[in-house]
């Protein structure tokens, strides 16, 4: 047995199962960049980045000396009843980022889940309405109300026992409304569908991702969310933008809303706003963030460590100009992933906005092949490359936003040989089937 696989055999024994979403037997040791080092020293290149939560990458020098110098002094450890310099600037700069307009408020949190669960039950709590509109394929969370409003997860099989409407999310590649549709059309029968919700009067809050990642790195076609602000102001509901994947950047913009022109009444971040450590937010009106008090608690929220951490985040965003650069990378990888699959009937597409990118596998029928997507992420890793796939057949590229472009070529080159031995049956079913995957 390699360390590695000694180390992933001791997990098995200890850790509970319920928090595990298993690919391959991966036991790390250590990171530095893009790269992640497995237990006993193999480097592996990382094109997941922690479902993005590492989206400066592995040790980026200016967040390790934030960490450092924060955890020497610490004011406490949470904002619940003394607040302290990080807390309040970290609110401070995240608003100053974040468009919107009249007197507003930060929740800060500790992940994406809880950030969005809060904002579900505070536009219950100030709207008097009980109905969610959400969309099909969608994920909010892990936990609470997040969890019970997405797609994901009441597809597969847990019950929303909530008010709760899912919308048909725009696919241009698969549209729901008709086989031929045009992304036009296909974003036009979504919107007609959500306007059919929202004039029943009784929702309190539409919650969108601005491209449906976990569902399958799906972007909707453009005037898609523009179109929900519009119809939001007309029958005055709250507008929630859940950017805690693919925002900050990864995109291509600070926000991915941005893409389409567009400004949400409520943001909510998580995952690379923390560099790592466990921060999340929420960006929203004052009417509706600021009560009931004392109705979200949670003792460490606002920790000093988590928000000196997502201060420098930010500053490191700014100052790296790490819109453009994600940008940039992402054209060369969508380019770089497109030639070194040219030719290969397994990919129906590469797709994405900068450095979030999806990789559709099909079998020889043209349907989604989550089969091939799961022993392509394996041979992936066994290759030496972290990769998850999503929706079922996506791959789902998601590598740290200061990867370098000959990481971007090595990982193209990698993922087309991964797909290429994936299909010529280098790998069994046997050796995945225990991964439970997506
Ligand atoms: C769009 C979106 N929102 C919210 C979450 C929840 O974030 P966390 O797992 O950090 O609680 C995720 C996690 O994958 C996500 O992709």
């Amino acid at each position: 047995m390699t360390p590695a696989q000694s180390l992933y055999a001791r997990d098995m024994a200890v850790v509970a199962g319920i928090e595990k979403l298993r690919f391959f037997p991966v036991a790390l040791e250590s990171g530095a960049g893009s790269w992640l080092t497995e237990e006993g020293g193999r480097k592996l290149l990382d094109l997941t980045a922690t479902w993005t939560a590492c989206g400066l990458g592995h040790g980026h020098p200016r967040i390790t000396a934030a960490i450092t110098k924060a955890a020497k002094s610490p004011a406490g450890a949470g904002g619940l009843s003394a607040v302290h310099r990080d807390s309040v600037g970290f609110a401070e700069e995240l608003l100053a980022l974040t468009p919107g307009t009249g007197d507003r408020r930060v929740y800060i949190g500790h992940a994406g889940s809880d950030a969005n669960d809060v904002v579900l039950r505070a536009c219950r709590h100030a709207t008097g309405r009980r109905r969610i509109l959400a969309f099909r394929h969608g994920y909010h969370g892990g936990i609470g109300t997040a969890l019970r409003v997405s797609g994901v997860h009441i597809e597969a099989g847990v019950t929303a026992d909530l008010d709760l409407y899912l919308a048909h999310y725009p696919d241009p590649l698969r549209p729901h409304s008709a086989p031929d549709a045009t992304p036009e059309q296909e974003r036009d029968a979504c919107l007609v569908e959500v306007e059919r919700e929202l004039a029943r009067g009784d929702v309190a809050c539409l919650m969108v991702e601005p491209i449906l990642s976990d569902g399958g790195m799906v972007v909707p076609p453009p005037g898609f969310l523009a179109g929900l602000r519009r119809l939001c102001t007309r029958y005055d509901v709250p507008l929630a933008c859940d950017e805690v994947k693919v925002g900050l950047c990864r995109p291509g913009r600070f926000h991915t809303f941005e893409h389409d022109d567009m400004t949400p009444d409520i943001v909510t971040f998580g995952k690379a706003i923390g560099g790592g450590l466990p921060l999340s937010a929420a960006v929203g009106p004052r009417e509706i963030l600021d009560g009931p008090p004392a109705s979200a608690l949670l003792t460490t929220a606002a920790n000093p460590i988590c928000t000196a951490t997502g201060r420098e985040v930010l500053r490191v965003l700014v100052d790296e100009n790490m819109a453009a650069r994600s940008a940039r990378a992402g054209d060369r990888l969508r380019d770089a992933l497109q030639h070194a699959t040219s030719g290969m009937a397994q990919v129906a597409e590469v797709r994405g906005l900068g450095l979030a990118i999806g990789l559709d596998l099909v079998d020889a029928e043209g349907r989604p092949d989550r089969r091939l997507a799961q022993m392509t992420v394996y041979r992936a890793w066994e290759l030496g490359a972290v990769v998850f796939y999503v929706g079922g057949n996506v791959l789902e590229i998601t590598p740290p936003m200061i990867i370098t472009d000959a990481e971007i070529d090595l990982a193209a080159s990698l993922l087309a040989t991964a797909i290429r031995d994936a299909v010529s049956g280098r790998v069994t079913y046997d050796q995945v089937r225990s991964f439970s995957g997506w």
